[in-house]
């Protein structure tokens, strides 16, 4: 990995000029809504977006149709998340006629697609901006162009990125925050379109990354999640992923979280951390992808089945409770019935809390685009479908086997189908929901575990005496 260039301070200091200019303006948008679509690091980046908007003078509108300026950040990693976007977008183009001033933003990683931008600018001359993942940082600029020059504005650079720091930002709460640790892929997994939209593997100096959790520990975050798409190949300033966790845990932020982690990166170090670091969670999301060495190959994940089974074995050897969960791709091209079994038994063996399963998806300018793929889609809808079923059966055994514990949980939110409860995440990742209100939201509550449901517990709230 080559050391990247840093958008200058210079570069920073002119966008900060164009949120001045925009705030002042009379005719300007006066409120917006982001759509985010996609993972982590797009939520994170739609932070950056919300606060970049507001410098600008903008409030959040929570009704959509509502909003002077609509963003939509969009995510390509699989067709259909290509196809809601695109829907999304030509709706949009009706609310526009009965709103001529609506400001319709669209960026992320499907504009960042090769020939996307200039089909989105053909096609869809309504849409006031499009911007790709590289220069998201230049959104005041591109804001003021479009008011002023009161024209379409495309702009998807080519260069591959460089580490963006001191962007403005709003997060979406202040107990539990993203850090971006790392930009961008190298691995080239050859399903996978994210190396092409995110660009090559960069990452923040560790320096820089102790600080963000530093300032967010005394603005009152409780817990962090460490952000990138291979995290085990992080390498800022010369310091690997184990040794900046060792940093960030000395900050004493009750709680560490992390992904992704790419199986063929996991040092030993790094399982050693699980037995060592107070406030690293005993959860893991370490994608597998397939159980069948000959797919692996193939989708040059660069590890074997036995290898995964290994290090599921000596991750749970250092921390018996460990939650891991995964990422599966069924029916990628030529998947054999047989290689699929060994999916499933591969899925018998590890015994995930959870996984997320995806039925293959070509993804243009990918390697697996090329290869040839015979399996009926109607084939891998039946493979998938006994995959859910299996994993259902697994994860409810999971959360069965928690019934009676006593776990400590950060109140995320109020829950949304159960009236009056409230929901929050164990050590391990489980989703507990208990009776209580908005009050408790960003606290740590005990609870005893009651009951489990399909995808989470049910709990009831001990109250310890003073
Ligand atoms: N960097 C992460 C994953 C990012 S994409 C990692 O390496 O694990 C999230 C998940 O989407 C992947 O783990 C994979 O399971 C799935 N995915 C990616 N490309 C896909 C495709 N073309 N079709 C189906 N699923 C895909
Ligand atoms: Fe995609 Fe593989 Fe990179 Fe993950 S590691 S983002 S699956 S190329
Ligand atoms: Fe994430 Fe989708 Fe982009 S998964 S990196 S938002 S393609």
């Amino acid at each position: 990995m080559k050391d990247r260039p840093i958008v200058s301070m210079e570069e920073m200091e002119r966008q900060r000029e164009y949120m001045r200019l925009v705030r002042a303006m009379g005719h300007r948008p006066h409120s917006y809504h982001i759509v985010s679509m996609g993972c982590q690091m797009n939520e994170r980046d739609s932070e950056s977006i919300a606060g970049m908007l507001s410098e600008m003078g903008m409030v959040a509108q929570p009704v959509r149709e509502q909003a002077d300026l609509i963003l939509y950040n969009t995510c390509c990693v699989r067709e259909n998340a290509e196809n809601k976007a695109l829907g999304n977008v030509i709706w949009l183009k009706e609310l526009k006629k009965t709103r001529p001033e609506l400001m319709i933003c669209v960026g992320g990683c499907m504009t960042q697609e090769k020939d996307m931008a200039a089909m989105m600018k053909a096609r869809y001359p309504f849409i006031d901006l499009v911007y790709g993942t590289h220069n998201l940082y230049k959104l005041p600029e591109y804001v003021y162009r479009v008011l002023t020059e009161r024209r379409p504005v495309v702009e998807v650079m080519d260069i591959d990125g460089e580490v963006v720091e001191g962007m403005p930002e709003l997060r979406r709460n202040h107990f539990n925050a993203f850090v971006n640790i790392m930009y961008g892929c190298d691995n080239f997994c050859t399903y996978c379109i994210v190396p092409y939209v995110r660009g090559r593997e960069r990452s923040r100096e560790p320096g820089a990354v102790v600080e963000e959790c530093k300032r967010l520990r005394d603005e009152g975050a409780q817990e962090i999640m460490l952000l990138g798409q291979n995290v085990n190949s992080y390498r800022g300033g010369g310091a690997a992923f184990a040794d900046l966790l060792y940093q960030v845990d000395r900050l004493g932020i009750p709680r560490i979280r992390f992904m992704t982690s790419h199986p063929k990166d996991l040092s030993d170090e790094l399982i050693a951390a699980f037995g060592e670091l107070e406030h690293l969670m005993p959860q893991l999301h370490l994608p597998v992808q397939s159980g069948s060495n000959e797919v692996l190959k193939r989708m040059n994940r660069r590890y074997t089945r036995e290898h995964y089974l290994d290090l599921v074995k000596r991750l749970r050897a250092v921390k018996p409770e460990i939650g891991l969960t995964s990422d599966i791709i069924v029916g990628f091209p030529g998947e054999t019935l047989e290689q699929f079994e060994e999916t499933m038994s591969l899925v018998e063996a590890v015994r995930f809390d959870a996984a997320y399963t995806f039925i293959y998806s070509p993804r243009k300018g990918t390697r697996a685009a090329e290869y040839p793929d015979d399996t009926p889609y109607e084939v891998k809808s039946e493979r998938i479908q006994r995959l859910i079923d299996l994993q259902q059966a697994i994860s409810l055994e999971a959360l069965t086997a928690q019934v009676g514990r006593r776990e400590r949980v950060l109140v995320e939110a109020v829950s949304t189908r159960d009236a009056g409860s409230v929901g929050g995440k164990t050590p391990r990742g489980h989703m507990v929901n208990f009776p209580g209100d908005a009050s408790l939201i960003g606290h740590f509550v005990d609870a005893e575990i009651t009951s489990a449901g399909r995808n989470t517990l049910r709990g009831r709230r001990i109250i310890t005496e003073a």
